[in-house]
């Protein structure tokens, strides 16, 4: 069989690929785990789907791609591969559909999962699924669009948990406390100077990347000043203090008509309390930590930019500043070549909430800016549209095609909930302007 290298090096042969997807669901497991059963049904956002269809959807959509459609195989259970096919994203609430379907038992979910998990690591193991002579397998595709997929919502659960109230979780045995930190860093921006930044992916060159990764080219960027850090908690209270949040002035249409729409006057993530500002902690609340990257929508941060007398970065921008160097050669990762690990920024499932911007000095880019990876996506001002060359992948084609609406913004980085893998330069994430409860920060730019 063919080895298909992975992104930080290490082949994907036939252990690789069992190894990698039974610890992803172990993974998928403990996050279920740390839910109180009365939860099961919650939906701590209208936007998307209660939780229990996740705990379907994992599972359903890997037989989906890989055994039914990639190998061609009969699948497992065919009302839950319907059921469980795809997620939701609605504008906003009043198009959520009012009747969800009625769920099957979470035992019968769970032992759908178990087998699913069953019949995946066999194929795994005995199965061709690195198959030249087959579009949704060729170079493993089919493999990991489902290695992939499963951190994905993993992040959509912890994002999901992070909104419940506190009696309907708890922490796994070993978790990390929160590193509250002291006051923020001063504001400090850098100079980048103009050059060229290389977008996306030459289609051979990485092992995998989803559809809208591709195809590379290269973007002119002028020269800019960029903020060293993320924007804090400390730095966007400034805002709210000013009143940024009745000034209509500073926001978008768009943007305006969903605060006013919402009465949003704070993050999603802060809460009032009596004259106290709260951040609502995974597990516990937290008395605002100043020196933390705010969370916000990209209307919030899009506002927040313009009161600064500045704006969000290009994604090209954010390629510029994160892998650009003064030699002209560009990296692989902002601090060089080495592949990820903890000292480089808090990603991969290491915390269940930010640090203290600046934390991890080795993570820093050419230019000295630092976290461009991990601690929280950030926005930028580019609306999620195809590269050149862009093909909707076989193994989901309506994976990228069916946001390329004008109303999604990419977002690059990488959050706490953000695999090793995930962290390759072509990533591209996308949300909504209105959307306020991802890991999602920002940082601002000005023109030189
Ligand atoms: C790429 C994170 C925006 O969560 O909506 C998972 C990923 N797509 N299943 C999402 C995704 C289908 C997607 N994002
Ligand atoms: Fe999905």
């Amino acid at each position: 069989m063919l080895k298909v290298e992975t992104e930080t090096g290490r082949s994907l042969d036939r252990r690789a690929a069992v190894d990698r997807y039974l610890s992803g669901r172990r993974r998928t497991a403990e996050i279920f785990g740390m839910l109180a059963p009365e939860a099961y049904h919650d939906r701590p956002i209208a936007l998307r789907n209660p939780i229990v269809f996740y705990e379907g959807h994992l599972p359903a959509f890997s037989v989906n791609t890989l055994l039914k459609k990639g190998l061609g195989e009969a699948g497992i259970n065919p009302r839950f591969e319907v059921l469980f096919e795809r997620g939701i994203d609605p504008e906003d609430e009043s198009v959520v559909p009012g009747s969800l379907p009625a769920w099957p038992p979470r035992a019968e979910i769970q032992a759908y999962g178990r087998e699913a998990d069953r019949r995946i690591a066999d194929a795994f193991e005995r199965k061709d699924f690195t198959r030249e002579d087959n579009l949704l397998l060729a170079r493993g595709l089919a493999a990991y669009t489902i290695l992939e997929h499963e951190p994905m919502h993993q992040e959509t659960l912890l994002y999901m948990w992070h909104r419940l109230p506190y009696g309907k979780k708890t922490a796994p045995e070993g978790a990390l406390r929160p590193v509250l930190g002291g006051d923020s860093p001063a504001r400090a921006s850098v100079h980048v100077p103009a050059g060229a930044a290389t977008l996306g992916a030459k289609r051979d060159a990485i092992p995998f990347g989803w559809d809208n990764e591709f195809s590379e080219h290269t973007v002119e960027v002028s020269g800019f000043e960029m903020d060293v850090d993320d924007v804090t908690n400390r730095d966007f209270l400034e805002f709210v203090r000013a009143g940024g949040y009745e000034r209509e002035d500073l926001w978008s249409e768009e943007g305006w008509l969903w605060r006013a729409e919402h009465d949003v006057r704070h993050p999603a993530f802060w809460e009032r309390s009596g004259d106290e500002w709260i951040w609502r902690g995974m597990f516990e609340p937290l008395p605002l930590p100043p020196a933390w990257p705010v969370f916000v929508s990209h209307a919030e941060a899009s506002a927040y930019a313009r009161w600064r007398d500045s704006r969000l970065p290009t994604e090209a921008e954010f390629h510029r500043a994160a892998y650009g160097t003064r030699s002209g050669t560009e990296r692989s990762y902002p601090w060089g070549e080495e592949p990820p690990d903890r000292s480089r920024g808090n990603f991969d499932f290491e915390r269940w909430d930010p640090v203290p911007v600046g934390s991890f000095p080795a993570g820093a880019s050419e230019w000295r800016i630092r976290d461009l990876l991990g601690n929280g996506w950030e926005w930028t001002s580019t609306v999620f549209a195809p590269f050149p060359g862009f093909e909707p992948m076989p193994t989901y084609p309506v994976y990228s095609a069916d946001f390329f609406d004008g109303k999604h913004w990419v977002m690059k980085g990488g959050s706490l909930a953000t695999t090793k893998p995930l962290l390759r330069r072509s990533l591209r994430n996308w949300f909504r302007g209105n959307y306020p409860y991802v890991y999602a920060t920002f940082r601002t730019v000005r023109d030189a």
